[in-house]
């Protein structure tokens, strides 16, 4: 995505001067697509080769797209390198890592964005106006849920994510998202956590279940992959052939293990009631197996309430989905006294609701922009947040116990 709004949108102020990766074939896949005709195309360096990439190079932003538990390394040797970062979702997966890049970001002075594309897309915009404004009052407390569906949600039981070493769990990866969407619209922090999870469904006894007994360890050699609905055939899909299936023998990255394995390590249904500085408290809930893929959440204020409705996908049909189209999202606001309305809904171009093409202007051209009257920038401080909720979370499930999360910093020494 960086890559190609720079090349595509922003080439008259911006230049890829180099790429990295780990594996080499997915590295020049990449240099190919990054490269102007007639050029001798762009850099390149393995990851063993970064600090090179840095000296030889001198960027001035480093763009973090690995793996979740590589983000804080990258971090930090790029601002100890004297550049800013650009990093996607989450910031980092655990305490010790956020620590490492609290640390280094006060002793160098370096910036880094964390890329929370859902602030952008009009409909969440709309919501933050709304109780900025004040028009439900004061939030007292929310409801919110977000179901991923079979294909999505089974993307992340299939590679590292799978693991909570790697991706800190779908609370800490996907919830990062949803928990910095609740710290940005209640202008709050979390406080305390309480949280269940566990993993329901992706499990071998459903295998067993749907007939799936002889089940290999991938999908590519499955026995039975004819007839799994969770069956992912990278040859068949071209970005997946190139990019994962002929880069695998570098580095045995398999994209396609069997979502049913024993020694998957996350949680697929997860709850957490959560306190915030505000007052306000939250239920949320975050499933992986849904039928259909999508949010929806209420915000009770003194005045009235807010509850939005999102179907992003309307289900998943022998392994195809049905996405919904634009009109699926849905806001109502309810004032105490007065009957229940539904609102415009803006709506705008581009992946994830029309807010990646509006989050990389900001990024990239923020002169061209309006002034960003909604502070939608996220720098370590909101990135830190937004995974807190998530690490806390995480160590309630294990701890059977509510966390409190300004002892759980004071405890590890973290001022944010
Ligand atoms: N904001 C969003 O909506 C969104 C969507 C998808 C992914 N993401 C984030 O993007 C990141 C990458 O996710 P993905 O799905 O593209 O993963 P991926 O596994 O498809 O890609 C990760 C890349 O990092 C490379 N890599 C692995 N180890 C490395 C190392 N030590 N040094 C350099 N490169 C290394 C891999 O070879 C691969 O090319 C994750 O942090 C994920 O959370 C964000």
């Amino acid at each position: 995505m960086f890559r190609d709004s720079v090349l595509d949108d922003y080439a008259d102020r911006h230049e890829i001067v180099a790429l990295c990766d780990v594996n080499p074939h997915r590295l020049s896949e990449s240099a190919k697509a990054a490269s102007k005709p007639g050029t001798n195309g762009v850099a390149t360096y393995l990851a063993d080769d970064f600090d090179r990439l840095i000296a030889d190079q001198k960027p001035d932003t480093v763009v973090v797209a690995t793996p979740d538990f590589l983000h804080a390394d990258y971090i930090v040797r790029a601002f100890e390198a004297g550049c800013d970062v650009i990093c996607e979702k989450p910031l980092t997966i655990d305490l010790s890592r956020l620590k490492m890049i609290i640390d280094a970001q006060a002793r160098t002075g370096r910036q880094v964005k964390v890329t929370f594309n859902y602030r952008y897309s009009p409909a969440r915009t709309q919501i933050r106006e709304l109780i900025a404004s004040g028009t439900i009052g004061t939030v007292t407390a929310v409801d919110f849920r977000w179901h991923l569906d079979r294909v999505h949600g089974a993307d992340y039981f299939r590679r590292w994510h799978r693991q909570k070493e790697n991706s800190g769990g779908l609370l800490v990866h996907k919830s990062t998202h949803h928990f910095d969407l609740l710290n940005w619209w209640l202008g709050s922090q979390p406080t305390q956590v309480f949280a269940s999870g566990r993993r329901a469904f992706y499990r071998p006894e459903t295998a067993l279940a749907l007939g799936l007994a002889d089940r290999g360890a991938r999908c590519a050699d499955c026995p039975v992959a004819a007839k799994c609905d969770f069956e992912l055939d990278m040859s068949k899909d071209a970005a997946l052939r190139q990019l994962y299936l002929e880069a695998e023998h570098e580095d045995g990255y398999f994209r396609d293990l069997c979502v049913f394995d024993e020694e998957i390590g996350i949680e697929d249904t997860m709850q957490a009631h959560i306190r915030y500085a505000s007052g306000a408290t939250a239920n949320y809930t975050l499933t992986a197996y849904s039928p259909w893929e999508g949010l929806e959440i209420k915000f009770q204020g003194t005045k009235g309430d807010i509850t939005h409705r999102h179907v992003e996908v309307h289900g998943v049909f022998g392994g195809e989905r049905a996405h919904a189209d634009e009109d699926a999202v849905t806001t109502e606001l309810h004032l105490a006294g007065e009957p229940p309305r539904l609102l415009d809904v803006p709506k705008a171009k581009g992946h994830h609701g029309g807010a990646d093409p509006v989050m990389l202007g900001y990024i990239f051209a923020p002169d061209t922009m309006e002034p960003d009257r909604y502070n939608r920038a996220s720098d370590h401080v909101a990135g830190a947040w937004s995974i807190l909720t998530g690490i806390a979370a995480n160590a309630s499930i294990e701890t059977g116990s509510v966390v409190d999360i300004p002892s759980m910093l004071k405890a590890r020494g973290i001022r944010i």
